[in-house]
């Protein structure tokens, strides 16, 4: 069974933070002959049993890559078919009361369309107590743009004489990132088999472990996370040290 596990490995195994950097929506389309909205709608249907099953699992945070600063490049249909699965995606806050699931979007919401972005602040307004599993909708987002921000928020305080350079730490520079409060992902899994990391959360992943995978992302099943899984259980992290 390649690529597939039936079940995770213990617990004291597992990373506490996983990153999917959800990708190979448009081969598996064009595999099938079909238009490359179809593909995405693929995609976002796999998205709410994996994190079922990364709960299920106890993994207590995911981030979830859905759209970056670099993907409105592409064509204006897809792009409007993308905003649509996630309109449809957060206005659903059903699963996420049921599976005492907190949402996070990462990214900024400025230049989203208003009904999405009120979405979006109802989602996180609603679920902000939730406490089985924290899971982050990576949404215009950019590892980049993310950093550039964080270091204007800190300058900006420096200019208000709240805060000194000398104060500027990675602890405090972490805090002004979009995933302040949580722990850094110990896990990156990139299915379709490209093997980058596409400007997804670059400080954040200084020592993750990555894992890129073949199969395309809207065949990927909990069997895939269990793989997953072993495979980082398996790796000796080493953080510098011997
Ligand atoms: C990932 O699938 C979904 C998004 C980027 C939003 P792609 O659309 O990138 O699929 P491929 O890489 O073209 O197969
Ligand atoms: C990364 O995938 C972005 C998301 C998964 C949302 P892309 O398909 O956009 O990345 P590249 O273009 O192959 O690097
Ligand atoms: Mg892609």
């Amino acid at each position: 069974m390649k690529e597939r596990e039936s079940s995770p490995p213990e617990r004291e195994y597992l990373p506490r933070h996983i990153g999917i950097i959800m990708d190979g929506n448009g081969r598996w389309a064009r595999a099938r002959g079909l238009p490359r909205e179809m593909g995405h709608r693929a995609g976002a249907k796999v998205v709410g049993e994996i994190i079922r099953h990364c709960k299920k699992t106890g993994i207590p945070h995911v981030t979830i890559y859905a759209l970056s600063t670099e993907n409105w490049k592409r064509p204006r249909k897809e792009v409007d078919a993308l905003l649509e699965l996630l309109r449809r995606y957060l206005s659903d806050m059903e699963e996420y009361r049921r599976e005492n699931a907190r949402l996070i979007v990462l990214g900024d919401t400025a230049p989203l369309p208003p009904d999405l972005r009120e979405s979006i602040r109802k989602a996180q307004e609603e679920s902000a107590g939730n406490t089985a599993i924290t899971v982050n909708i990576a949404l215009n987002y950019g590892s980049r743009a993310e950093i550039v921000r964080g270091a204007r928020l800190l300058a900006q305080e420096c200019a208000e004489g709240r805060l000194l350079p000398e104060e500027i730490t990675e602890e405090r520079f972490s805090k002004a990132l979009y995933t302040a409060g949580q722990p850094d992902p110990d896990l990156i899994i990139r299915p379709s088999g490209e093997q980058r990391l596409s400007n997804f959360l670059l400080w954040q992943t200084a020592y993750a472990e990555l894992l890129f995978m073949d199969v395309l992302w809207p065949d990927f099943t909990p069997e895939h996370l269990n793989y997953a899984l072993h495979q980082y259980a398996r790796r000796s992290r080493r953080f510098g040290g011997v």
